[in-house]
Protein backbone atom coordinates (compact mmCIF):
# COMPACT_ATOMS: atom_id res chain seq x y z
CA UNK A 1 0.00 0.00 0.00
CA UNK A 2 1.06 3.29 -0.91
CA UNK A 3 0.79 5.83 2.40
CA UNK A 4 3.55 7.92 3.22
CA UNK A 5 2.80 7.67 7.20
CA UNK A 6 4.38 4.16 6.64
CA UNK A 7 7.83 5.67 5.35
CA UNK A 8 10.41 5.76 8.34
CA UNK A 9 10.13 8.76 10.64
CA UNK A 10 13.76 8.22 12.28
CA UNK A 11 15.30 7.72 9.06
CA UNK A 12 16.63 10.06 6.25
CA UNK A 13 14.18 9.08 3.21
CA UNK A 14 14.75 10.22 -0.26
CA UNK A 15 12.34 11.86 -2.79
CA UNK A 16 13.71 12.52 -6.24
CA UNK A 17 12.10 15.28 -8.15
CA UNK A 18 11.03 14.41 -11.30
CA UNK A 19 11.46 17.76 -12.97
CA UNK A 20 14.94 17.09 -13.43
CA UNK A 21 14.48 13.94 -15.02
CA UNK A 22 14.39 13.76 -18.69
CA UNK A 23 10.92 14.15 -19.93
CA UNK A 24 11.30 12.34 -23.36
CA UNK A 25 12.29 9.25 -21.64
CA UNK A 26 10.30 9.47 -18.18
CA UNK A 27 9.97 5.68 -17.44
CA UNK A 28 13.28 4.61 -17.33
CA UNK A 29 14.05 7.77 -15.62
CA UNK A 30 11.65 6.72 -12.67
CA UNK A 31 13.26 3.34 -13.14
CA UNK A 32 16.87 3.96 -12.53
CA UNK A 33 15.82 6.46 -9.28
CA UNK A 34 13.58 3.48 -8.46
CA UNK A 35 16.54 0.79 -8.39
CA UNK A 36 18.86 3.59 -6.78
CA UNK A 37 17.24 3.89 -3.86
CA UNK A 38 14.56 6.42 -4.08
CA UNK A 39 12.23 6.09 -1.12
CA UNK A 40 9.23 7.96 -2.86
CA UNK A 41 8.78 9.79 -6.05
CA UNK A 42 8.31 14.11 -5.89
CA UNK A 43 5.55 15.30 -8.51
CA UNK A 44 6.36 19.04 -8.75
CA UNK A 45 3.08 20.79 -10.16
CA UNK A 46 3.24 24.41 -11.09
CA UNK A 47 0.63 26.38 -13.00
CA UNK A 48 2.04 29.63 -14.23
CA UNK A 49 0.69 31.79 -11.71
CA UNK A 50 1.36 30.82 -7.85
CA UNK A 51 4.79 30.37 -9.71
CA UNK A 52 6.05 31.67 -12.96
CA UNK A 53 6.53 27.95 -14.45
CA UNK A 54 4.41 25.74 -15.76
CA UNK A 55 5.40 21.87 -15.16
CA UNK A 56 2.86 18.34 -15.51
CA UNK A 57 -0.82 17.67 -14.66
CA UNK A 58 -3.24 14.86 -14.28
CA UNK A 59 -2.51 13.19 -17.61
CA UNK A 60 1.60 12.84 -16.98
CA UNK A 61 0.92 11.36 -13.60
CA UNK A 62 -1.68 8.86 -14.45
CA UNK A 63 0.76 7.80 -17.41
CA UNK A 64 3.73 7.58 -14.89
CA UNK A 65 1.38 5.53 -12.30
CA UNK A 66 2.16 2.14 -14.54
CA UNK A 67 5.33 2.82 -14.32
CA UNK A 68 6.07 2.69 -10.46
CA UNK A 69 4.80 1.70 -7.28
CA UNK A 70 6.55 4.39 -5.16
CA UNK A 71 4.70 6.79 -3.66
CA UNK A 72 3.69 9.78 -5.33
CA UNK A 73 5.01 12.70 -3.04
CA UNK A 74 2.63 15.38 -4.92
CA UNK A 75 3.59 19.26 -4.54
CA UNK A 76 1.47 21.44 -5.46
CA UNK A 77 2.70 24.92 -6.65
CA UNK A 78 -0.84 26.03 -7.49
CA UNK A 79 -3.45 28.65 -6.51
CA UNK A 80 -6.25 26.96 -6.01
CA UNK A 81 -5.58 23.56 -4.17
CA UNK A 82 -9.25 23.06 -3.46
CA UNK A 83 -10.20 22.68 -6.74
CA UNK A 84 -7.65 20.30 -8.19
CA UNK A 85 -6.32 18.79 -5.62
CA UNK A 86 -8.92 15.52 -6.35
CA UNK A 87 -8.04 15.38 -9.99
CA UNK A 88 -4.29 14.73 -9.23
CA UNK A 89 -5.30 11.83 -6.31
CA UNK A 90 -7.79 10.61 -9.44
CA UNK A 91 -4.96 10.90 -11.64
CA UNK A 92 -2.40 8.91 -9.08
CA UNK A 93 -1.44 11.09 -6.50
CA UNK A 94 -0.97 9.29 -2.91
CA UNK A 95 -0.29 12.67 -0.94
CA UNK A 96 -0.57 16.25 -1.31
CA UNK A 97 1.52 19.04 -0.59
CA UNK A 98 -0.05 22.58 -1.17
CA UNK A 99 1.16 25.99 -0.43
CA UNK A 100 0.10 27.49 2.90
CA UNK A 101 0.13 31.08 0.59
CA UNK A 102 -2.44 29.42 -2.38
CA UNK A 103 -6.02 31.08 -2.54
CA UNK A 104 -7.76 27.95 -0.97
CA UNK A 105 -8.69 28.09 2.90
CA UNK A 106 -6.66 25.49 4.24
CA UNK A 107 -8.70 23.14 6.00
CA UNK A 108 -11.04 22.80 3.03
CA UNK A 109 -8.29 21.73 1.09
CA UNK A 110 -7.33 19.25 3.60
CA UNK A 111 -10.67 18.03 4.33
CA UNK A 112 -10.85 17.54 0.46
CA UNK A 113 -7.71 16.20 -0.17
CA UNK A 114 -8.77 13.31 2.78
CA UNK A 115 -11.88 12.80 1.39
CA UNK A 116 -10.57 11.56 -1.43
CA UNK A 117 -8.40 9.39 0.02
CA UNK A 118 -4.57 10.79 0.42
CA UNK A 119 -2.66 12.09 2.81
CA UNK A 120 -2.04 16.02 2.99
CA UNK A 121 0.83 18.39 3.48
CA UNK A 122 1.66 22.06 3.55
CA UNK A 123 4.49 23.49 2.27
CA UNK A 124 5.75 27.48 2.94
CA UNK A 125 7.50 29.51 1.17
CA UNK A 126 10.60 30.88 2.03
CA UNK A 127 9.17 34.39 3.56
CA UNK A 128 6.57 32.62 5.27
CA UNK A 129 6.76 32.03 9.20
CA UNK A 130 6.89 28.31 10.59
CA UNK A 131 3.63 29.06 13.11
CA UNK A 132 1.01 29.67 9.79
CA UNK A 133 0.91 26.07 9.59
CA UNK A 134 0.30 25.44 13.19
CA UNK A 135 -3.14 25.23 13.39
CA UNK A 136 -3.44 22.45 10.85
CA UNK A 137 -0.28 20.46 12.06
CA UNK A 138 -2.00 17.65 13.91
CA UNK A 139 -3.73 16.84 10.57
CA UNK A 140 -0.66 16.49 8.63
CA UNK A 141 1.27 13.93 7.25
CA UNK A 142 3.90 16.01 6.19
CA UNK A 143 5.36 19.98 5.97
CA UNK A 144 7.31 21.13 3.33
CA UNK A 145 9.76 23.74 4.35
CA UNK A 146 10.65 25.24 0.70
CA UNK A 147 14.68 26.05 0.70
CA UNK A 148 14.77 27.73 -3.09
CA UNK A 149 11.94 30.13 -4.22
CA UNK A 150 9.26 27.39 -5.49
CA UNK A 151 9.32 27.65 -9.38
CA UNK A 152 12.35 26.44 -10.84
CA UNK A 153 15.14 23.53 -10.14
CA UNK A 154 18.73 23.78 -9.80
CA UNK A 155 18.77 26.73 -7.57
CA UNK A 156 21.43 27.33 -4.38
CA UNK A 157 20.06 25.71 -0.90
CA UNK A 158 18.90 28.98 1.44
CA UNK A 159 20.68 27.63 4.71
CA UNK A 160 18.76 30.52 6.70
CA UNK A 161 15.40 28.36 6.31
CA UNK A 162 17.16 26.12 9.18
CA UNK A 163 15.61 27.80 12.33
CA UNK A 164 12.23 27.54 10.34
CA UNK A 165 12.85 24.05 10.13
CA UNK A 166 13.73 23.61 13.84
CA UNK A 167 10.90 25.26 15.21
CA UNK A 168 8.59 23.60 13.37
CA UNK A 169 10.08 20.23 14.17
CA UNK A 170 10.21 21.28 18.20
CA UNK A 171 6.49 21.90 17.78
CA UNK A 172 5.70 18.00 16.51
CA UNK A 173 8.42 16.82 19.26
CA UNK A 174 6.19 19.21 21.98
CA UNK A 175 3.00 18.00 20.57
CA UNK A 176 4.14 13.74 20.29
CA UNK A 177 3.23 13.68 16.82
CA UNK A 178 4.29 11.91 13.78
CA UNK A 179 4.66 14.30 10.93
CA UNK A 180 7.56 14.26 8.04
CA UNK A 181 9.31 17.09 7.86
CA UNK A 182 10.38 17.65 4.23
CA UNK A 183 12.98 20.09 2.78
CA UNK A 184 12.98 20.56 -1.01
CA UNK A 185 15.81 22.75 -2.88
CA UNK A 186 19.10 22.70 -3.22
CA UNK A 187 19.40 19.25 -1.06
CA UNK A 188 22.56 17.85 -1.94
CA UNK A 189 25.17 15.35 -0.30
CA UNK A 190 26.93 18.88 1.10
CA UNK A 191 23.43 20.14 2.36
CA UNK A 192 22.14 17.28 3.12
CA UNK A 193 23.92 17.64 6.92
CA UNK A 194 22.72 20.96 8.07
CA UNK A 195 19.16 19.85 6.81
CA UNK A 196 19.02 16.59 8.66
CA UNK A 197 20.93 18.11 11.76
CA UNK A 198 18.27 21.27 11.76
CA UNK A 199 15.13 18.40 12.23
CA UNK A 200 14.36 17.21 8.67
CA UNK A 201 13.97 13.71 7.77
CA UNK A 202 12.66 13.77 3.97
CA UNK A 203 14.66 15.56 1.91
CA UNK A 204 13.90 16.19 -2.20
CA UNK A 205 16.62 16.14 -4.59
CA UNK A 206 16.33 16.71 -8.42
CA UNK A 207 19.41 18.24 -9.78
CA UNK A 208 21.78 16.22 -7.25
CA UNK A 209 19.60 12.82 -7.98
CA UNK A 210 18.89 12.85 -11.95
CA UNK A 211 21.88 14.69 -12.92
CA UNK A 212 24.64 13.55 -10.42
CA UNK A 213 27.70 12.53 -12.29
CA UNK A 214 28.58 9.80 -9.94
CA UNK A 215 24.89 8.49 -10.51
CA UNK A 216 21.79 8.40 -8.64
CA UNK A 217 22.64 4.99 -6.57
CA UNK A 218 25.89 6.90 -5.16
CA UNK A 219 23.41 10.38 -4.63
CA UNK A 220 20.66 8.35 -2.84
CA UNK A 221 22.70 6.89 -0.84
CA UNK A 222 24.69 9.62 0.32
CA UNK A 223 21.46 11.37 1.03
CA UNK A 224 20.78 8.19 3.51
CA UNK A 225 23.90 8.32 4.92
CA UNK A 226 22.68 11.96 6.96
CA UNK A 227 20.33 9.36 9.22
CA UNK A 228 23.11 9.86 11.85
CA UNK A 229 22.60 13.40 12.07
CA UNK A 230 18.72 13.11 12.83
C1 LIG B 1 11.17 23.98 -6.80
C2 LIG B 1 10.67 22.56 -6.69
C3 LIG B 1 11.73 21.59 -6.28
C4 LIG B 1 12.85 21.45 -7.26
C5 LIG B 1 14.04 20.86 -6.55
O1 LIG B 1 10.12 24.83 -7.03
O2 LIG B 1 9.64 22.50 -5.72
O3 LIG B 1 11.16 20.33 -5.98
O4 LIG B 1 12.53 20.64 -8.34
O5 LIG B 1 15.08 20.84 -7.44
P1 LIG B 1 16.61 20.84 -6.99
O6 LIG B 1 16.81 19.62 -6.13
O7 LIG B 1 17.33 20.79 -8.28
O8 LIG B 1 16.86 22.11 -6.21
ZN1 LIG C 1 9.00 20.48 -4.99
Amino acid sequence: MRDITKLPFDKVTVSPSILAADFGCLGADIKRVTEAGADLLHLDVMDGHFVPNLTMGPPLIKSIRQASELVFDTHLMISDPLTYSPIFIDAGADHITFHIEADSDPQAVIDEIKKHGATAGISVKPNTPAETIFPYLDQLAMVLVMTVEPGFGGQSFMLDMMPKVTAIREEIKRRGLQVHLQVDGGIAADTVEIAAKAGANMMVAGTSVFRNPGGAEKAITQLHEASKYL
